[in-house]
């Protein structure tokens, strides 16, 4: 039997290069090796502040976005986590056997906690055991997601061991899948880029325009050479993945100091953009599409259920749900 991949995004606006680089780059690189599953994790969408009326159409964004930059339906499910409640029923029982002390110490809880202070939910603080069930619920080994996440994974793979040893053999360990974009900082020169920070991040949407706009505004010095700051770094970082061989022509100029920033960024943002014009030019196929998008979603979920049924069936089994 093949191996099995889970990731998921959740469905808080467009894709924007933080997601490609970190997570869907590794999905890419996965789908043709494994049997994977790739969700929009709307349950893991409404932890935070959220607008039920536009709920449903990010949901939609995110799966044609999927399918835009190549997750090709025939080698992949595409799948919609709230619709296979198998996942709720598998994070249910979960919860059982993990500790709320460790989940208060996590630092994506708190740092969620600081972020919106008046909104500390449970939902929040389950946040890691129903992405735990995510993955479990397929026996995932392989989890393609940025670095961020890595906490998760460990929670993750406790659950597993914890749940192994209480009643018997049932889940993996599963690993991150590391991507090259594993970490991609803020265009505002602190932090990393961000859907919830404005300012912080390119979508894979944005047109010419936007992305220069955008890639001019990153804080850089007036001249170059010696210390680099956050944000020149930022753009060689961004070169990097969209114009590689030109990085060490422009980190020359920048160490001679002869360096002009704003002929390095028009030359960053051309580059994104002609990387993202296909995806684009994809994703206007996809929305003239609509019956085969339904298609696409029905089948994925019609799959994925049967395997999550599975697993499902072995776990009421081993935790004593059914009966002689
Ligand atoms: P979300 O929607 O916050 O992020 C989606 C993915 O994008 C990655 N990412 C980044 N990678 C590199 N640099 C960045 N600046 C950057 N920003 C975001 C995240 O690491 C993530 O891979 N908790 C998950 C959603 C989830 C999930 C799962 C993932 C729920 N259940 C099961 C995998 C398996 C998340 O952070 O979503």
């Amino acid at each position: 039997m093949k191996k099995r991949v889970y990731s998921g995004i959740r469905a808080t606006g467009r894709l924007h290069l933080g997601n490609y680089l970190g997570a869907v780059k590794g999905m890419l690189a996965l789908q043709d090796e494994y049997e994977c599953i790739f969700s929009v994790v709307d349950l893991h969408t409404i932890t935070v502040p959220y607008d039920p009326s536009t709920l449903q159409n990010s949901i939609r964004e995110i799966i044609i976005d999927y399918l835009a930059v190549g997750l090709d339906p025939k080698k992949c499910h595409l799948e919609i986590q709230s619709k296979v409640p198998q996942h709720t029923e598998l994070a249910y029982f979960l919860s059982t056997i993990y500790p709320v002390s460790r989940l208060e110490d996590l630092p994506t809880y708190k740092d969620k906690k600081a972020q919106y202070p008046k909104y500390v939910n449970m939902g929040l603080l389950y946040y890691p055991v129903l992405m735990a069930a995510d993955v479990l619920l397929y026996k995932g080994e392989l989890v393609p997601v940025g670095i961020d996440q890595e906490p998760h994974l460990e929670v993750m793979r406790e659950i597993a061991r914890k749940f192994n040893s209480m009643f018997g053999p049932v889940f993996p360990q599963p690993q991150r899948f590391k991507t090259e974009g594993e970490y991609i900082p803020s265009l505002l020169g602190s932090g990393k880029m961000s859907k919830s920070v404005e300012g912080s991040y390119i979508n894979l949407t944005d047109n010419s325009e936007e992305i220069r706009k955008k890639i001019r505004s990153v804080p850089t010095a007036t001249t170059s050479g010696g210390e680099m700051t956050e944000g020149t770094k930022v753009l060689f970082k961004l070169l990097e993945f969209f114009a590689k061989d030109k990085t060490a022509q422009f980190m020359k100029e920048y160490d001679d100091g002869t360096l002009q920033f704003v002929k390095l960024k028009d030359y960053l943002a051309d580059a994104i953009f002609a990387h993202l014009k296909p995806i684009q030019g994809k994703r206007q196929e996809f929305l003239e599409n609509p019956k085969l998008v339904d298609e696409i979603i029905k089948d994925g979920i019609s799959k994925c259920t049967v395997m999550a049924e599975e697993t499902m069936r072995q776990v009421r089994q081993k935790m004593g749900f059914v009966g002689k």
